[in-house]
C-alpha cells in the first residue's frame, strides 16, 4: 500500500483543478494583457480566479496580487513594506518559527540596515500578543507572524496580534500558506493588511500563489517591468496556474478539513498510546487539522523516514525546504527541544485523499520500524 502523508509539503493536483487548467495550457493560450480575443479570454479567466480567492478571504478583487508562490509573496510583503516605509522607520517584528522564506528575507533586510526583532515562542510554538506589543516601538513598520506553522501546526493568535498592530498603526502580515482553506480567515474582520497564500498546498498547481495587499497599504514592487497586477507585480500572468489556484479554492470544502482532522486524530491517538517514549510537538488543541509532529526518543528521524519510504509511506523530518539540511529544525529548537530530540522528530500531514485504512497501515508500519531502529541503536 502507498500512503502519502506529506501533504504539508505539497498536495497532488485535484482532477477538477487539472481539467480547469488544461484549456489554458492548450487552445486558450493567450496573454492576459493582449487586447485581442485570445487575450480577453485569458484575462477573464484570471479575473474569475481572483474573485474566487478574494471572496474566500473577504477582500476585494484588486487586493489579490498573483505571484509565483508563498516564497515570493513573503519576500514581496517584507521587502515591499520595508522599502516603501523606510522613511517612517526601519524596524520589523517577526518570530522564531517562521518559514525560512520569512527568516532569510529578514536576515537580508538586516544586512542592508533594517532592524528585526525575532520573538520567542512558548513550548507549544505560540507567540504571546503581549510580547508583540512590548516589542513595538516608534520605528516599527511591520509585524509578520504566520497563521499556522508548517512543521508543528501551531495556530497563532493572529486576531489579537492584528488588533494590537492596528492600535499602534503598524502593518500586520500573516503567512497563511498552511492554513488557507483549512482555517477560516476573514481579512476584513481580523484587520490584517497582508496575507500570503500558496496554491500547491491546497490541491492546486505549484509555482503560483498570491499576496493579499489591502487597499491603502504602502508597498513597493519587488518585480519591476510591464506593470502587471495593478502595478504591484510585473510579469506575464501564469494563466493556467492562476485558473488552477482559483479552482482549488472553489472546491475546497469544510468537510475536507474535517476529514483531515479525523485522520490526524487517529494518528495522534494511536502513536501516543501504542508507541513508547514519544512526545507530540506543537499545541494540543490550537493546531492545524492535518498536522501531527512527534519526537521518537532514541531515533534518528532520517533513518525512520527512509524505512517508512521503503514501505511506501511518505512523511517528513521537518519542513520540505529544510529536510535536505542536516541542521536540526529551527522550529523544534525554538520550542525547547534538544538537537538530538529535534533530529528524532517526524511530521505526518494528512490530506483529503487519505483513507482510514491507509492511516492504520501507516501506523502499524511505523510501530514496527520504530521498534526495529530502537533495537539496532540500543539507545532505548
Ligand atoms: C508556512 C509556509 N510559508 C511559505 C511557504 C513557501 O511556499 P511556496 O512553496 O509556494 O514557495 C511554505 C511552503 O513550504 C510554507 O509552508
Amino acid at each position: 500500500m502507498k500512503v502519502y502523508l506529506d501533504n504539508a509539503a505539497t498536495t497532488p493536483i485535484d482532477k477538477e483543478v487539472l481539467e480547469a487548467m488544461l484549456p489554458y495550457l492548450t487552445e486558450k493560450f493567450g496573454n492576459a494583457s493582449s487586447l485581442h480575443a485570445w487575450g480577453r479570454e485569458a484575462r477573464e479567466a484570471v479575473e474569475k480566479a481572483r474573485e474566487i480567492i478574494a471572496k474566500k478571504l473577504n477582500v476585494t478583487s484588486n487586493e489579490v496580487i498573483f505571484t509565483s508562490g508563498g516564497t515570493e509573496s513573503n519576500n514581496f510583503a517584507l521587502k515591499g513594506i520595508a522599502f516603501a516605509n523606510k522613511d517612517k522607520g526601519k524596524h520589523i517584528i517577526t518570530q522564531k518559527t517562521e518559514h525560512p522564506c520569512v527568516l532569510e528575507t529578514c536576515k537580508w533586510l538586516e544586512s542592508i540596515g533594517f532592524e528585526v526583532t525575532y520573538l520567542d515562542v512558548d513550548k507549544y510554538g505560540m507567540v504571546s500578543p503581549e510580547d508583540v506589543e512590548k516589542a513595538i516601538k516608534k520605528e516599527t513598520i511591520l509585524v509578520s507572524i504566520m497563521h499556522a506553522n508548517n512543521e508543528i501546526g501551531t495556530i497563532q493568535p493572529i486576531e489579537e496580534i492584528a488588533k494590537i498592530c492596528k492600535d499602534y498603526g503598524v502593518y500586520f502580515h500573516t503567512d497563511a500558506c498552511q492554513s488557507f482553506t483549512k482555517e477560516p480567515l476573514d481579512a476584513k474582520k481580523i484587520g490584517v493588511d497582508l496575507i500570503t497564500i500558496s496554491s500547491h498546498k491546497i490541491y492546486g498547481p505549484k509555482g503560483v500563489g498570491a499576496l493579499i495587499v489591502r487597499e491603502g497599504v504602502k508597498i513597493a514592487p519587488i518585480m519591476h517591468g510591464g506593470g502587471h497586477e495593478f502595478g504591484k507585480r510585473s510579469g506575464t500572468e501564469n494563466v493556467a496556474g492562476i485558473v488552477g489556484f482559483g479552482k482549488a479554492v472553489e472546491i475546497a470544502k469544510e468537510e475536507h478539513a474535517k476529514h483531515m482532522r479525523k485522520l490526524r486524530d487517529i494518528i495522534i491517538k494511536r502513536v501516543l498510546e501504542e508507541i513508547p517514549k514519544v512526545r507530540l510537538n506543537g499545541h494540543p488543541e490550537k493546531r492545524l487539522c492535518n498536522n501531527a509532529n512527534f519526537t521518537f526518543y532514541g531515533i534518528e528521524g532520517e533513518a525512520l523516514v527512509m524505512r517508512l519510504d521503503a514501505r511506501g509511506i511518505a512523511c517528513s523530518t521537518g519542513s520540505a525546504c529544510s529536510s535536505h539540511k542536516l541542521q536540526p529544525s529551527h522550529v523544534l529548537l525554538a520550542i525547547g527541544l534538544k538537537p538530538e530530540e529535534a533530529h528524532g522528530s517526524l511530521r505526518f500531514s494528512t490530506g483529503k485523499q487519505n483513507t482510514e485504512e491507509q492511516i492504520n497501515y501507516a501506523i502499524d508500519v511505523l510501530k514496527e520500524e520504530v521498534e526495529n531502529l530502537r533495537k539496532i541503536s540500543g539507545i532505548v
